[in-house]
């Protein structure tokens, strides 16, 4: 089944908390949705209010299913109905480990395969930071989603990530869609970097969808500061959030809307 991953190669632009989204909708939608982090800080818990389940206990992570500790269900941590996650702890270890042992590769590859099987999607959370795990990942990833943040003027991340894709041979192509996050109509700067980013998108990633933006919305940190996702079904305590929310799931619905995965 495919494997879906959010990248960017700037921090804070959005890459956790949209994939998040697509796989809470997702696994609403009845899909059995893997996400896997290979970011340490593993922030993806908090999108779900899960983060005590980072350190509950202290080998179930990504690293000990591949040193062969742990079976593939061991390492599974359960955030919602369908939505599963797993976390990582020591990705620059693994990271050498790929470098330096060739078979390590296809130990990954086979971990993949393997989840695939049982899940409708798999979903990987990056870090910003170059890393071989990231370039070995990338590769083995059907689609990419590049995650653009708005909110300067310097396109936040899109010519890092072309530059380090070209450095590092990853096949541009793999980015099939790109979603520039935090735009608003009343500010200037972006609104002039999604005008930006609309136009060096088509001379730099002619294959991948610029999605319909997503907007800089205060519910989002809202909600992830309570470990609310948008997709849960619950009601807010004043009227204004509710409104908020509701208006938040319609924007995110027709995004998923131009998806094809
Ligand atoms: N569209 C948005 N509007 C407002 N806040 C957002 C939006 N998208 C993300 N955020 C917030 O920005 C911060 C960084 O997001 P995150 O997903 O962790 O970025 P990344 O994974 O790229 O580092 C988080 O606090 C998140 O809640
Ligand atoms: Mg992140």
């Amino acid at each position: 089944m495919p494997v879906v991953s959010t990248f960017c190669k700037k921090g804070g632009v959005g890459k956790t908390t949209f994939i998040g989204f697509m796989a809470h909708y997702y696994a609403n939608a009845g899909k059995k949705v893997l996400t896997i982090s290979v970011d340490d800080q593993n922030s993806i818990f908090k999108v779900f209010g899960v983060e005590h389940k980072i350190f509950d206990a202290n080998d179930n992570y990504l690293e000990f299913l591949l040193a062969n500790h742990k079976d593939m269900g061991d390492i599974l941590i359960e955030a919602r109905e369908n939505l599963y996650l797993i976390k990582t702890l020591n990705s620059d270890k693994l990271s050498l480990k790929l470098t330096l042992e060739r078979n390590q590769e296809k130990a990954l590859k086979k971990v993949l395969d393997e989840y695939a099987a049982y899940f409708d999607f798999i979903f990987i959370d990056f870090p910003p930071s170059s890393s071989r795990l990231s370039e070995v990942l990338l590769d083995m990833s059907d689609m990419i989603l590049l995650v653009v943040g708005l909110d300067s003027l310097g396109l936040g991340g899109f010519f890092n990530t072309i530059q380090y894709f070209i450095d590092n041979d990853i096949d541009i192509e793999g980015i099939k869609y790109i979603l520039p996050n935090g735009y608003s109509r009343n500010r200037r700067a972006p609104r002039i970097s999604l005008e930006k980013l609309e136009m060096q998108a088509r001379e730099f990633t002619p294959n991948a969808i610029v999605l319909p933006a997503l907007q800089e919305r205060s519910i989002i940190k809202n909600l992830q500061s309570e470990g609310i996702s948008p997709f849960d079904d619950v009601k807010l305590a004043t009227n204004y959030d509710q409104t908020a929310k509701e208006i938040l799931l319609a924007e995110l619905r027709e995004i998923f809307n131009h998806l094809s995965l």
